[in-house]
């Protein structure tokens, strides 16, 4: 095991919340080689030819914030993808569908009044500037995302009328510190913010990568409905959602010769 990575250029790092999550991808590294770094184990290794390094975050905003930083600080990635589950908002999605985050927001930010909650980002501490409510994935990802997922090994998806391929959307995910059980939260999320999914990590990722100016892109593979059924499903379709999430990033690794960074 050795602590200083050296940091080569065009890494390629990939986070996800649990372990299961990013397992399948650490499976697929060649040339792997571990590091621990505040008891944090970071893999890197070769993934269709590319640098790439992998972690798991924890959950949470705060677990996925101090993870990114630490990877950022030793590993100085050219661009960051968080790849997992997620609780669907748009009631088009079913478990195993995927959602490429175009952007995401915290929404369990901002100042609640007698009216609800007005979102509201903090400044960045950086630069002292407002950071966005919305925070942007970069355009060339979030078309490589689009890209792979027309080439991924997906698992098919059980339906009413028979098995068939995730629905892939360009979309927003949205991220709190709560897991959301709710019918109620979800028509709220997607009324007021227009939400495709809900999850606890990725605004989190988004606004390191904001702050320190690293290209990253969400992507999300839908586990539940995030109603009252949302702890039942998300045991029964963890799986299928993580294993379709991941697939889609190891595309993205195979076509990653395209990439042009575009907005940030
Ligand atoms: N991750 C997976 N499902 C979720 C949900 N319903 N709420 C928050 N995070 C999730």
């Amino acid at each position: 095991m050795e602590t200083e990575p050296a940091k080569p250029q065009n890494t390629t790092a990939i986070l996800g919340a649990f372990q299961a999550e990013v397992a399948l991808l650490e499976d697929r590294l060649a040339e792997r080689k571990e590091y621990t770094i505040e008891s944090i184990r970071f893999v890197t290794g070769t993934m269709n030819g590319r640098g790439a390094v992998i972690v798991w975050t924890g959950i949470g905003k705060v677990n996925a914030a101090m993870t990114t930083t630490l990877l950022i600080e030793h590993f100085k990635p050219r661009e960051i993808i968080f790849t997992g589950i997620a609780g669907g908002v748009n009631p088009t999605l079913q478990p195993g569908d995927i959602v490429i985050a175009e952007k995401t927001a915290h929404h369990d930010m901002g100042t609640i009044w007698p009216e609800g909650l007005f979102f509201k980002g903090v400044k960045n501490r950086l630069t002292g500037i407002q950071n966005p409510v919305f925070f942007r994935a970069d355009s060339g990802l979030v078309e490589l995302a689009e890209l792979a997922g027309g080439k991924a090994a997906f698992e098919k998806i059980e339906t009413t009328e028979g098995k068939r391929l995730p629905k892939i959307l360009r979309g927003v995910v949205v991220t709190g510190d709560v897991f959301v059980a709710s019918e109620e939260k979800c028509l709220d999320l997607r009324k007021r913010l227009d939400a495709d999914a809900v999850e606890m990590e990725g605004a989190a990722v988004a606004q390191i990568c904001h702050q320190r100016q690293v290209p990253h892109v969400v992507i999300r593979s839908i586990s539940d409905n995030a109603n009252a059924g949302a702890i039942v499903d998300k045991q029964m379709f963890y799986i299928l959602a993580a294993k379709n999430s991941s697939s889609l990033v190891f595309e993205m690794m195979a076509q990653a010769g395209i990439l042009s960074h575009g907005q940030e």
